[in-house]
């Protein structure tokens, strides 16, 4: 029996977020430049896209590059954001034949005219898609989420739209850049790194949470298939007990 075939369909998490990390490490390696790896991720996104239209998963959020990352050489920056562009343009086509609907969380205020400009056309080419929700995180963090979800939530409760006694959990999630989508059911993490490095800080509170000692450029279907087996056979107790679970 295949990995793909292992999975049973009636227990599949409908959300896989995955931070995409280990490209420098894997480039150096093999003895190149960091922006060697980079270059090599973007076979293993197309597995991952893949293997989650395949799988059956409806979102699938990819950190690509995070607030701190702006910290990085100007030199990789900019090698980073080339790509980027190039990336999309080669293969949006595709992506809007398989039925993907590319999405975006970030700063884009940060971004590069020529990236956002690029994303943005993509993102509308392909806004009526039924198939896999692609998000692409850029230039985010969680944090930033969470501070621009207060700014917002305080311009609505100054103008009176949000009475602060009908404030509830369910409100606050509505007012992050991830309000369309379901919080993951399931988080990998490439490059044997144990941290969530300020990925979806709120949505992740009762995630699965899968590590794999793989740099990201070695990141094939198989690996996405083996992280929702692993995820299907564990208990998700919520605070509960098991036996009120079964
Ligand atoms: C992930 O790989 C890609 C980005 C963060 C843009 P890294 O560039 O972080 O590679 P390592 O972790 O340094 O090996
Ligand atoms: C997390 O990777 C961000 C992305 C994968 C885009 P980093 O390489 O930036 O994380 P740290 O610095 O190791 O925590
Ligand atoms: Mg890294």
């Amino acid at each position: 029996m295949s990995l793909l075939e292992k999975i049973q369909k009636d227990r599949l998490p409908k959300h896989v977020a995955i931070i995409m990390d280990g490209n420098g490490r894997w480039a150096k390696q093999k003895g190149n430049s960091r922006v060697y790896g980079h270059k090599n991720g973007v076979r293993a996104v197309r597995e991952a896209v893949e293997a989650a239209g395949s799988a059956g998963v409806e979102f699938l959020t990819l950190y690509a590059f995070s607030t701190e990352n702006w910290n990085r050489p100007k030199k990789e920056i900019e090698a980073l954001m080339l790509l980027l562009v190039n990336s999309i343009h080669k293969e949006i086509n595709e992506l809007h034949n398989k039925g993907v609907r590319l999405k975006m969380i970030g700063n884009t205020a940060q971004l590069p005219e020529k990236v956002c400009e690029e994303l943005m056309s993509a993102i509308e080419f392909t806004a009526n898609n039924k198939g896999l929700t692609l998000t692409l995180a850029l230039s985010y963090s969680g944090r930033w989420d969470l501070k621009n979800a207060a700014i917002k939530m305080a311009r609505d409760i100054n103008s009176g739209v949000l009475l602060e006694e009908n404030i509830q959990e369910s409100t606050f999630s509505k007012y992050l850049s991830t309000a369309y989508m379901p919080d993951p059911e399931l988080m990998i993490r490439t490059s044997g790194e144990f941290r969530i490095s300020n990925f979806l800080l709120y949505e992740l509170a009762y995630s699965e949470l899968y590590f794999l000692d793989k740099f990201w450029p070695d990141f094939r279907n198989q690996d996405f298939y083996q992280a929702i087996i692993d995820y299907q056979q564990r208990e998700r107790r919520f605070g509960k007990i098991s036996e009120q679970i079964q």
